[in-house]
């Protein structure tokens, strides 16, 4: 059993990484902590805990940044809609947020379980340099940190920033620059992971998850002129699917650099696969599509038949 901390900005494919780490064995989901990223804040949040409310979770949610450390918030509200849902409007919650600041939940949870905690970054990086910064010795207390952020070849906000990266530059650097190894799952990789017409099949059946989450969140992730073409990537479910199941990725030992400064590269994850570069990160290159797809099926189904 894997314990899981995941930090996160629902969105869509957030969503789907939930569900997926709530539906798989192999992991026990220690806390969700939300950050300001596809949507603010003050939706991020409320969506974490519906979310975790829909699928029957019992899973403290705390609240993070509400913006970067430095930049103007961006969001991607025309990928993933104004709610950060698409059009999906969920029971409001009844829990309320974990009373302490999401960077505090990282730091105490990672701290009391020292080498047991999979932290699992898929919105921007505040929080998580936040953390870093009050508490340097979280780098070596994770079991693993794995990141979907980042590109080595083109970006998704800009054509050199993905927007995990870009949204909080000077995030990422801290956290790329902390002593330890992140595992970066970027657009490289998850584009391998898209939602086609034949995989969305194989969630027919499902029920409620199907009919009020899965299916209305992949139309509206869908219809986004980046994925027209051969359907969503599900980018943030390929970071939880790490933890799970390492095998289903190949992995390459790279130097990691993100650019702040640059007028037209500023979010770029500067990647050197060069063998004598000073290599400080595994950087996830292929995906066992099939394999992927079993996974993620077999989980959502195991949410749908548990669901209140
Ligand atoms: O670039 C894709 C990433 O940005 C995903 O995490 C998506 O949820 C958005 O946050
Ligand atoms: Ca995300």
């Amino acid at each position: 059993m894997k314990r899981i901390l995941l930090d996160c900005d629902p969105g869509i494919d957030d969503a789907l990484a939930i569900a997926l780490a709530h539906g798989s064995p192999e992991l026990e989901v220690v806390g969700i902590t939300t950050v300001a990223g596809n949507v603010g804040l003050e939706r991020t949040t409320p969506n974490a805990l519906s979310l975790t409310e829909f699928y029957g979770m019992d899973v403290p949610v705390a609240r993070g940044a509400d913006r970067p450390l430095l930049r103007a918030p961006d969001t991607a509200s025309t990928v993933h809609g104004a709610t950060g849902l698409g059009d999906v409007v969920l029971p409001t919650a009844k829990a309320e947020p974990d009373t302490r600041h999401a960077v505090d939940f990282i730091i105490d949870t990672v701290a009391a379980s020292p080498g047991e905690i999979s932290l699992v970054a898929v919105g921007p990086l505040t929080n998580v340099a936040l953390a870093l910064r009050k508490e340097p010795r979280l780098a070596e207390w994770v079991r693993e940190f794995v990141v979907m952020g980042g590109s080595y070849t083109r970006g998704n906000l800009t054509p050199a920033a993905e927007f995990n990266i870009g949204a909080d530059p000077e995030a990422a650097g801290v956290v790329f620059d902390a002593p330890w190894e992140p595992v970066m799952f970027g657009l490289d990789l998850t584009h391998q992971a898209r939602a086609t017409s034949e995989v969305r099949q194989r969630f027919v059946g499902l029920g409620k998850l199907q009919e009020e989450l899965l299916s209305p969140c992949l139309d509206f992730y869908g219809s986004n002129r980046q994925y027209r073409d051969e359907g969503p990537a599900i980018h943030d479910a390929c970071a939880v699917a790490h933890v799970i199941a390492p095998e289903l990725f190949t992995t390459v030992r790279a130097r990691v650099d993100v650019e702040t400064s640059g007028r037209f590269t500023s979010g770029m994850t500067v990647t050197d696969f060069a063998p004598e570069a000073e290599h400080n990160a595994l950087v996830a290159t292929a995906l066992q599509q099939r394999a992927f797809w079993d996974l993620l099926t077999e989980a959502f189904e195991r949410v749908a038949s548990s669901m209140p």
